[in-house]
């Protein structure tokens, strides 16, 4: 089976979580799939061979997924993190969420300046988080190399506020 139709046929949808209205598209079925796991991770990290010298991750779902394309790829592994879990200097960018803001940050310094970064997340929405992402990566002076999801939801517009960045997703679908 492809790793689009593993994606497929593992996840969940579940209506009205985390709160009526919401149809929360669930990918922990599919990480808990060997198989498929380790499909998604081959799979990013064939699709972005040669374009990336590190990888990011978003905290809390695109961790996961950034630490095996790290261990896989042998490279620098980058933590974006929610706001007020990284001590010392951080950069900080704040983007939309549907009710309200939300804040990610980085450590600047602690890879070489000028790496190109693949920024990697589980699902993109709205696109809020992955923007916040790359202003964040170029803010501390480096490349985004791409940004990599598992599962694009169609019609929120993520794909256009990314502009030109190279945007790769394994299955991208209707919002629901
Ligand atoms: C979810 C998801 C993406 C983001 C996508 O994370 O894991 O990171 O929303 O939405 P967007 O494209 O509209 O920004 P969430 O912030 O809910 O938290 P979590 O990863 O910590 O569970
Ligand atoms: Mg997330």
């Amino acid at each position: 089976m492809s790793v689009s139709d593993l994606v497929l046929e593992l996840s969940d949808t579940i209506p009205d979580f985390p709160k009526p209205g919401i149809v929360f598209r669930d990918l922990t079925p599919v990480f808990a799939n060997a198989d498929a796991f380790t499909a998604i991770i081959d799979d990013l990290a064939a699709r972005f061979a040669g374009k990336y010298d590190a990888v990011a991750g978003l905290e809390a779902r695109g961790f996961l997924l950034a630490a095996a394309l790290a261990y896989a790829g042998h490279v620098p592994l980058v933590a974006i993190r929610k706001e007020g879990k990284l001590p010392g200097e951080v950069l900080s960018e704040t983007y939309d969420l549907e009710y309200g803001t939300a804040t990610f940050e980085i450590h600047p310094g602690q890879i070489v300046s000028g790496s190109r970064v693949l920024i990697v997340d589980d699902v993109l929405a709205t696109g809020g988080s992955a923007v916040a992402a790359t202003r964040l990566v170029e803010r501390a002076g480096y490349v985004v190399g791409g940004i990599g999801v598992v599962l694009e939801l169609d019609g929120l517009g993520g794909r256009d506020r990314l502009g030109d960045y190279e945007l790769y997703s394994i299955v991208t679908e209707a919002a629901g």
